[in-house]
């Protein structure tokens, strides 16, 4: 009944396990879940307070510009500017989008035919790769491993054939493993994307969090030439569920990405892009704010992956927590599982994200220190 395309994609394992743990939690088990990174903190009140007063408005309830709001266009640019120093131009080489997320079809959807391949990081975002099956081109994994810092090993890829490779998928600081970008590696990723005429996509959704200084791809030299970010107020501005992001690139690109897109959807509500430009109009101060909570749960996290005998580093940037299991566990589904029905608290095992994430776990930081404090509790009692 369903399409070909369908045939290579599984349920996304979050939407499978939720409903697991619906069930578990039907039967009163109070599983606390530590899986997801889908941040509980509000946004600013001054963003809810535009959202509000522009939604009582009545010319804003209309179609909008396939292009976006200028007035949202003009505050990326003018956040690109402060925070990543990258001059862009708001009127031709910035795409609102609903979410980073939509922009990864966008773009495999514009670009990939069946013979393509793709370089896909393993571990990485799930949706790399079922974006990329779905166009029915072909994913070509890059492993990514601890003792290369989870950095491109660029002679490794260079070793195998990339004629066919299109594009590659990047996406620093790293999730799940936490690593954070460097204007070293940004600079090789050019480098790479300029000699084998890869088109590089850079996700660059967690550079605010637990990062004290944020980057973009976009301010090495000649990268708009091959390379097109995408970023996200998801996790910077905890807006995940308000479905905000944004896509840059040259002029040429978005055009490309238009043609493909303005045939999806037809622009966003104004009154949310209005609070979005709000948003990110926000200064260090709010930052600093979130990053304080994130940094005291972190605390707690560290106590609870000791008791779990997890090795981990400290280093780590985003809104996780990347551990490598004891060697007691096969994998970290073993001890994932082990955890959910002994402990009742659901962590995500590193698998999921591509086999070189086995023996790894991934935590979130998106829940209350008392959370925390409860899973500890669970899991010593054990
Ligand atoms: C690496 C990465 N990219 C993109 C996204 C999607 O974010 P958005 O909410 O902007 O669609 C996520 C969300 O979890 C992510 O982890």
């Amino acid at each position: 009944m369903t399409a070909k395309r369908l045939e290579n994609i599984k349920e996304y394992y979050f939407s499978q396990k939720l409903r697991e743990i619906e069930q578990l939690n039907k039967e009163g088990k109070n599983i606390i879940n530590l899986g997801i990174g889908s941040p509980d903190l509000p946004p600013h009140p001054d963003v809810v307070k535009v959202l509000y007063e522009e939604a009582q408005k009545a010319n804003v309830h209309g179609y909008q510009s396939y292009k976006g709001s200028p007035i949202l266009r003009k505050a990326i640019a003018d956040w690109y500017l402060k925070w990543y120093n990258v001059i862009i131009d708001f009127n031709t080489e910035v795409l609102p989008l609903m979410g980073s997320k939509e922009g990864i079809m966008h773009i495999c959807m514009t670009y990939l035919n069946e013979d393509d391949e793709v370089l896909v990081p393993n571990p990485g975002y799930p949706t790399y790769a079922s974006n990329v099956s779905l166009t029915g081109a072909k994913m070509v994994a890059y492993n990514l491993t601890e003792t290369n810092n989870w950095y491109p090993d660029f002679e490794a890829i260079e070793k195998l054939d990339l004629s066919k490779v299109k594009l590659m998928f990047v996406n620093y600081p790293q999730m799940p493993t936490g690593q954070a970008a460097s204007e070293d590696l940004f600079q090789q990723i050019v480098k790479f994307g300029q000699k084998h005429n890869i088109l590089i996509i850079h996700d660059n959704p967690y550079s605010f969090i637990l990062n004290d200084k944020p980057l973009s791809i976009m301010s090495v030299n000649g990268a708009k030439e091959v390379v097109i970010e995408l970023n996200s107020l998801s996790k910077s501005h905890n807006m995940a569920g308000w479905r905000i992001g944004m896509l840059i690139a040259k002029e040429e690109r978005i055009n490309e990405i238009l043609k493909f897109k303005s045939n999806m959807d037809s622009g966003m509500f104004l009154p949310l892009q209005l609070a979005a430009a709000k948003a990110l109009s926000l200064g260090a101060d709010w930052h600093e704010e979130v990053n304080k909570v994130y940094k005291a749960r972190r605390e707690k996290v560290y106590e609870l992956l000791d008791i779990l005998q997890c090795t981990y580093s400290k280093e780590q940037t985003g809104m996780f927590m990347w551990a490598k299991i004891p060697a007691k566990y096969k994998n970290g589904y073993e001890l994932a599982d082990d955890i959910l029905y002994n402990a009742h608290v659901f962590i995500t095992p590193g698998s999921i994200f591509g086999s070189e994430g086995d023996n790894y776990i991934r935590i979130s930081l998106c829940g209350s220190i008392e959370k925390f404090a409860e899973a500890i509790n669970r899991i010593n009692n054990l």
